[in-house]
């Protein structure tokens, strides 16, 4: 759990007092945490107990009286690779299902693009009660991973099936959805992502308007499922993605040498960037003036990086290549696939509403090496990282 950042959301039942040995399982598994209470919850179990446990202020409210500080009500949501709700009352799985945002927690919840665990913890007739399970069965459909109650002595006296899970069965149930889901473990990834700028002169270049995006979100994905990743970014805007070494790198050129020192210790190679195929045959050590005379740049072939590295591929190295055409799509990027010798090429195309340089989504089609060729939806770019990975999975599976 090393690096994971969890937001444990604790809700106002007896079974609270657990959660710190909850908190305290995640803290020495060397995951990060941040804790999130309702106003109900801090009559059960005080803030500074889980403060002083998480390593981190507890956040209740949407703003301090005091001081008027505002607490984001989506900062947190989006922070966490896993949200956790333990326990979880009957009244917040109702709301949760529908969507009720009248407390931090829950706002937080409806922001959240992670995986989201609960642990309902209530009363037996509650529990049982139709409203409660359809609630429950909702956000299992929702995708939500339900630990579910144990049942015995309750804190009513009454005996039956509402009890919290223990902390321990609710920490290793989070934990085995990430080892599980590590389908990259062991394996190193290099991509190259953006454009390459051409130096002109010290002030000028030639380059193009790839933003990076989908290269950067390949490379989160690569990381989500446990790869080492290196990316070979030309210039881009991006923030770095954390856990991911990042070399930052100009022209074509430079390009290229990293990725045949990176490339021999690769097991998957994926070449994103939009390089430049020609680059200005001089660069001028001084700022070219201003003349009354027509320009001329000379200009000379880069080596296409991809295929030199296809040509230095051993067995087991995958090789995986883009394509972005604005014609005869498929046919061209059916050349590349075999010219530069990749597992797969990915075409986008410019005609695709959406799709290509500087949108969040892309739409993509897959072309194998058998000639096979399978088209997606338009996605976000976290989307297609999802499904461009899932094929390289399955071929790696072969
Ligand atoms: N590529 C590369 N090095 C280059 C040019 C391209 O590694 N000098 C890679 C790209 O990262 C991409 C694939 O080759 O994965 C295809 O790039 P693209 O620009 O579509 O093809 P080119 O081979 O440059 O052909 P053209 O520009 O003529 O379509």
């Amino acid at each position: 759990m090393k690096g994971k950042k969890i937001v444990i959301g604790i809700t106002g039942g007896i079974a609270a007092y657990k959660t710190a040995y909850l908190v305290r399982e995640f803290i020495k598994a060397g995951a990060e945490v941040k804790v999130l209470m309702t106003q109900a919850a801090k009559e059960f179990i005080t803030p500074l107990t889980m403060a002083t446990l998480s390593k981190n202020p507890v956040l209740t409210d949407f703003f301090n009286p005091e001081n008027g500080d505002w607490n984001s009500h989506v900062d947190l949501g989006l922070w966490a690779d896993a949200m956790v709700i333990a326990p979880a009352t009957a009244n917040t799985l109702a709301k949760m299902n529908y969507g009720i945002a009248d407390n931090l927690l829950l706002t937080s919840y409806l922001s959240a693009k992670c995986p989201v665990f609960f642990a309902p913890a209530m009363d037996l007739d509650m529990y049982q009660h139709p409203a409660t399970q359809k609630n429950i069965n909702d956000l299992i459909a929702r995708g939500h991973i339900c630990i579910d109650a144990d049942s015995g002595e309750l804190a009513s006296g009454l005996i039956g099936k509402g009890r919290m899970a223990e902390p321990l069965q609710i920490f290793n149930t989070v934990k085995d959805y990430f080892y599980k889901n590590q389908s990259l473990k062991g394996k190193k990834v290099l991509i190259t992502a953006g454009p390459t700028y051409e130096s002109i002169d010290p002030v000028r270049f030639i380059g193009n308007y790839s933003s990076g995006k989908m290269g950067y979100a390949l490379a989160e994905e690569c990381k989500n499922r446990g790869a080492e990743v290196t990316i070979v970014s030309g210039p881009v805007s991006i923030s770095k993605p954390e856990g991911v070494r990042v070399i930052d790198v100009k022209s074509a050129a430079e390009m290229l040498e990293l990725c045949l020192q990176y490339f021999p210790e690769t097991d998957i190679t994926i070449m994103n960037a939009a390089v430049a195929d020609y680059t200005p045959a001089y660069a001028a050590d001084k700022k070219i003036k201003r003349t009354k005379d027509d320009m001329f740049i000379e200009l000379k072939p880069t080596k296409d990086i991809a295929a030199e590295l296809g040509k230095i591929k051993k067995n087991g190295q995958m090789l995986i290549g883009f394509a972005l055409e604005t014609d005869d799509e498929e046919k061209n990027a059916a050349g590349k696939l075999i010219k530069k010798n990749l597992d797969f090429i990915v075409l986008n195309s410019l005609q695709d509403k959406g799709a290509g340089f500087g949108h969040d989504t892309n739409k993509i089609s897959i072309l194998f090496k058998d000639n096979n060729i399978k088209k997606f939806e338009l996605k976000t770019k976290q989307e297609v990282a999802k499904d461009i990975l899932n094929e390289i999975e399955l071929i790696a599976q072969k």
